[in-house]
């Protein structure tokens, strides 16, 4: 889809946002970088410190189809993408600085960390589009825990088990091992009651919160705000799309994203860069950091 650019400077971006009062945020993995939490897709992300795993395409350890048939390979990496505790950046700030002024009809994020409710987002103001490790489902019973439970596990690379699926899963895991009797047949034995984060797999349906709140969103929309996001996954990056073609995009990203048309690309990392925008507003981010980050 073509677009016509409705401005693009900075100034022109600062003026939409001054006057906006329904600006959509769409973050990802570089929105939380700061913290020392890879991105996914950079040279030095997520996705490229698995070569160890063999697997054809990094991408494998968030396919649900490879969880069934060997949850072990996902745990024995899901440590390096766990959320920090109580930590948010100050890009975060700034989503929840837009709710306090009233402006923020939603933050569509992609991240599975649920740093946005570190900083005090409203829950209601945020679609976790790949849900997050805040809960947790056993994919044989469906018993739900929070995710929490399931970090002493995570941090040790051990397989989480669901706490009423462990019994049976014994006696299978022992016919497995026995190789014969009816057991041994048992379809994606592996998994048998293995507890899983609520993070969105591929292969998996994403929240139904998500296509709920768009349908609602996109007409509502005055500005579009991509921020820390390659736009490679789809359905999330098809939002770009969705928003009315007059409505103004602006990108926050280390680097260009060349297959959309943004109205401003700010290439830069996102917490200085929103720190500018923030000065020139007269506003300010409530963050540790963000005084440091203003004058540098
Ligand atoms: P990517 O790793 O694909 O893209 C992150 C983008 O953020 C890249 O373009 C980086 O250059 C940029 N970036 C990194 N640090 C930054 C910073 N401090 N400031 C500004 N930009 C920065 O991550 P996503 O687009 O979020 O799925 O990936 C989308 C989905 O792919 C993820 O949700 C994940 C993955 O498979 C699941 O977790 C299920």
């Amino acid at each position: 889809r073509r677009r016509i650019p409705s401005y693009n400077t900075i100034e022109q971006f600062v003026e939409t946002l001054e006057k906006a009062q329904n600006v959509l945020v769409l973050t990802g993995a570089g929105i939380s970088t700061s913290l020392g939490i890879p991105d996914f897709r950079s040279s030095q992300g997520f996705y490229s410190q698995l070569e160890h795993l063999g697997l054809t395409d990094p991408q494998e350890v968030f396919d649900i189809d490879f969880f069934r048939e060997d949850p072990s390979i996902f745990y024995s990496i899901a440590k390096m993408i766990l959320p920090p505790d109580h930590s948010f950046t100050p890009m975060h700030g700034f989503i929840k600085l837009l709710e306090q002024k009233g402006k923020l009809l939603r933050n569509y994020t992609q991240n599975i960390d649920n740093l946005e409710a570190n900083a005090g987002i409203s829950t209601e103001k945020v679609v976790q589009c790949h849900g997050s490790f805040a809960s947790a489902t056993c994919v044989t019973c469906g018993y739900k825990t929070p995710g929490e439970n399931l970090y002493a596990d995570i941090r040790s690379s051990r397989v989480p088990i669901c706490p009423l699926c462990s019994k049976k899963r014994a006696e299978i895991m022992k016919a497995l091992e026995a190789e014969d009797g009816p057991m041994s047949y048992v379809p994606y034995a592996e998994s048998y009651g293995v507890m899983k984060p609520d993070i969105t797999f591929f292969g998996e349906a994403l929240p139904s919160r998500f296509k709920n709140c768009i349908r609602e969103d996109m007409s509502k929309c005055d500005l579009l705000i991509c921020v820390g996001t390659s736009l490679k996954v789809a359905p999330v990056s098809e939002v770009v799309n969705l928003i009315p073609s007059h409505v103004p995009q602006v990108l926050i990203n280390k680097y260009p994203v060349k297959h959309y048309e943004f109205d401003v690309s700010i290439l830069g990392f996102c917490d200085p860069v929103i720190a500018h925008i923030c000065n020139k507003l007269g506003w300010s981010i409530e963050h540790e950091d963000y005084e440091r980050i203003r004058n540098d």
